[in-house]
């Protein structure tokens, strides 16, 4: 499939989508989020594809937000509009049931910010710079960023950032928590593989049982996230890949899990 705006990859047993408009700074326009959530659809249709990266092309931004130039015409009914397209599609990419991870390489702001913190984590080069500027231009983040950041990194920071549109720099992300780890711009694809390809060396089923159970934790009461939990956990010991993992720590060897 040919997409307009994204680079679909498909490495091994994961899956890379780099934002792909960088004239524009990769600004999310209508056709990347048909693209963005076409190629979700896929990845879930996909067995073997058990992780997603997101990133950006080039080296200056992940995305710069939403396409203004696209926003401006908007007016209060197909601004609505605008904002549940892109609100749907974030939250596709946070169901995905397999880790989904930002590799934050530049820019991240507004509906850029947004996407990274639809994924299950974000790791970003040191010239990252993250946050919400809609302020600015008269509006407010539309794409679920009012309630996510507020989720990540606590309520007072979120409406200290979200209220003065005032940006993060990688360090300064990293220290509330909006993203796990800051490397160098040149090593950024490499560790963040490199850390895909640990996570899929546990067994990609009991992972993915794991993405499941804590993404449920944003919408299940406390009593009824753990009966999912025991739900999922009695799921993952009905696996072959189950019985090889413990078999295997019993018999001092390393699992072999086939997913199955
Ligand atoms: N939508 C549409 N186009 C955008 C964009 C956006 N969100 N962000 C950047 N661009 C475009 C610029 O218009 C420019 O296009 P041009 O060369 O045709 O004029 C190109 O990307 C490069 O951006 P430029 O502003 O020249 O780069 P810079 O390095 O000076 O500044 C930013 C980078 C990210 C600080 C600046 O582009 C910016 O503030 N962007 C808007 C961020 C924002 O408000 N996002 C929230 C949107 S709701």
């Amino acid at each position: 499939m040919d997409y307009k705006t994204i680079l679909f990859e498909k490495k091994n047993n994961y899956a890379i989508i780099t934002l792909n408009r960088p004239d524009k700074m990769n600004a999310l326009n209508k056709q990347m989020f048909d693209d963005i959530d076409h190629a979700v659809k896929n990845i879930e249709l996909d067995r073997d594809v058990w992780a997603l990266i997101i990133t950006g092309s080039g080296e200056k931004a992940f995305a710069a937000g939403a396409d203004i130039k696209e926003l401006h015409e908007s007016d209060s009914r197909s601004g609505k509009l605008f904002s549940e397209y892109g609100s749907y599609v974030m939250r596709r990419v946070e169901e995905l049931k397999i880790p989904v991870i930002a590799a934050v390489n530049g820019f991240a702001l507004g509906g850029g910010c947004e996407l990274t913190m639809a994924c299950h984590m974000r790791f970003a080069s040191e010239n990252a710079k993250m946050g919400q500027p809609e302020v600015n231009l008269g509006i407010i983040p539309g794409y679920g960023g009012t309630q996510r950041m507020a989720k990540i990194i606590g309520k007072a920071k979120a409406m200290e950032l979200i209220l003065t549109g005032n940006m993060l720099n990688a360090s300064e992300a990293k220290a509330l928590g909006l993203v796990n780890d800051v490397y160098p711009q040149a090593e950024l694809m490499e560790k963040v593989e490199a850390l895909v390809g640990l996570i899929l060396s546990k067994g990609p089923l009991a992972v993915s049982a794991a993405v499941e159970c804590i993404n449920a934790s944003d919408k299940l009461s406390p009593m009824e996230g753990l009966m999912f939990e025991s739900g999922k956990f009695g799921d993952t010991c009905g696996t072959e890949d189950f019985k090889e993992g413990t078999l295997a720590f019993l018999e001092k060897r390393k699992p072999e899990f086939k997913c199955k």
